[in-house]
């Protein structure tokens, strides 16, 4: 991951967008492509949150963004990530949020999720949103969400899938990176092969190689548990290539930008749909049930 340099001034809340040209490898450098990525992951939870005043935890909660909207609908939250510079930002801006006043409960907990000690009570709804890829033996992690949740209770699970991304994928993303190079509209410190088969090829190891670096969990190694686990209420596909196509855009007019970054959402959306390209990133929908569950094993 590249380090940004982050503002004093920097608040990750959605209703609170400005331009921080600083944060250069970020959709939160501008206000409208930060709405184009995590505005579209909460406003894709909030489809499938199943009711009022729930209890929810949010697993790898981040800077906060998801959490706090959640807290503003009326919800009670609790969110949690390892790390600690996170949860320093998230209650800097929980606690400068203009609308506390009308706000559900919301705390945040620095703690590794595979290690906390259950509480004694149980919540509505727990949430994975690009946190469960990163967590050694999701199986594990989602029997004890399981147990974190009362029967009925629901899972919603947002799932990056490295192992997806394959050769039409990447040739995608090649010719859009070319085309946007053309007016210097894209900047990276990776450069291209000179011919197209070379590039894609490394296009595609790049990709492979920074997730296996990471240990990141292999697609069914998460979707195999969620499916013993839980009744399945939603599963689809959902672009998310583009994350990283904006990473390295550098369009001078934010006009352009944002026309742009649109048609690239549009773009996976329906070459997903298509089948043309393999898609990277799920959403899964879960409820807990009553039936008795044993092992679920990594
Ligand atoms: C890609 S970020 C996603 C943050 C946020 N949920 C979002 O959608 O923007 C993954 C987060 O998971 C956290 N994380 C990774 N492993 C964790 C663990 N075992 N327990 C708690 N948090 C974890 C990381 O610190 C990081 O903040």
């Amino acid at each position: 991951m590249r380090a940004d340099s982050i503002p004093d001034d920097f608040t990750p809340d959605l209703r609170r967008l400005k331009s921080w040209p600083s944060m250069k490898h970020s959709p939160w450098r501008q206000p409208y492509l930060a709405d184009l990525t995590f505005g579209e992951i909460q406003r894709l939870v909030d489809e499938f949150v199943p009711g009022q005043s729930l209890k929810i935890l949010d697993v790898g909660c981040g800077r906060g963004y998801l959490s706090l909207e959640l807290a503003r609908e009326g919800h009670d939250v609790l969110g949690i990530d390892s790390d600690q510079k996170m949860i320093i930002l998230a209650k800097k801006t929980m606690d400068t949020d203009p609308y506390k006043s009308e706000r559900g409960p919301l705390n945040y907990l620095v703690q590794d999720f595979t290690e906390w000690r259950e509480p004694d009570y149980k919540f509505d709804l727990v949430i994975f949103s690009r946190t469960l890829h990163h967590i050694p033996k999701p199986g594990r992690a989602l029997g004890k969400a399981h147990r974190l949740l009362r029967i009925g209770g629901r899972i919603i699970c947002i799932e990056y899938a490295f192992d997806r991304f394959d050769h039409r994928s990447a040739t995608w993303f090649y010719h859009v990176r070319k085309v946007l190079e053309q007016p210097g509209w894209y900047k990276t410190a990776r450069k291209l092969h000179k011919d197209a088969s070379s590039s894609v090829k490394q296009i595609l190891e790049e990709w492979m190689g920074l997730a296996r670096k990471e240990h990141f969990n292999r697609s069914q190694g998460m979707l195999r548990p969620l499916r013993r686990l839980f009744q399945e209420r939603h599963f689809s596909w959902e672009p998310y290539i583009y994350w990283d196509m904006i990473m390295d855009m550098r369009v001078p007019s934010p006009d352009t930008e944002l026309a742009l970054a649109r048609s690239l959402i549009a773009m996976e959306g329906a070459l997903i749909d298509s089948g043309a390209i393999s898609p990277v990133l799920f959403c899964f929908v879960g409820d807990k049930t009553g039936a008795k569950i044993t092992s679920v094993s990594d």
